[in-house]
């Protein structure tokens, strides 16, 4: 029984973290969240007028995040994308395209 229920507990925690307190896959978080799209697997953008993510601090990237998401930074696309980002996924996204 013990084990049903830390199982049921580990499907109603929406974050993908809390099973096993494995680490996110930045690589394939990006990929869900659309964020290939328009700055590619690695960091390239597809077109001028999205910022190329590689060569940045994982820092940078990450309090970036931070700053759309908590509206700090304005700009209509990115605080669409980050509004809904857990501080995991944003940590998880900075290191992928960081690295
Ligand atoms: C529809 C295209 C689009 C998508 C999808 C998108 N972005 Fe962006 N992103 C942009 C644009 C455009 C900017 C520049 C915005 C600005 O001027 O502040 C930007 C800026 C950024 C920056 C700041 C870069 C810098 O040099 O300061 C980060 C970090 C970032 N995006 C990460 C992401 C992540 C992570 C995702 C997925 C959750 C994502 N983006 C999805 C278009 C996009």
């Amino acid at each position: 029984m013990k084990i049903l229920k830390s199982i049921a507990l580990c499907l109603s925690v929406v974050s993908l973290t809390a099973c096993g307190g494995e680490s996110l896959d930045g690589e394939v978080l990006a990929q869900q969240k659309g964020c290939v799209g328009c700055h590619g697997i690695d960091g390239k953008a597809s077109v001028p007028s999205y910022p190329n993510l590689n060569g940045q601090w994982e820092r940078y990237l990450r309090l970036q995040l931070i700053a759309y998401r908590d509206g700090q930074r304005v700009n209509s696309v990115m605080n669409g994308m980050a509004a809904s980002l857990a501080d995991e996924e944003i940590v998880a996204l900075a290191e992928h395209y960081g690295s």
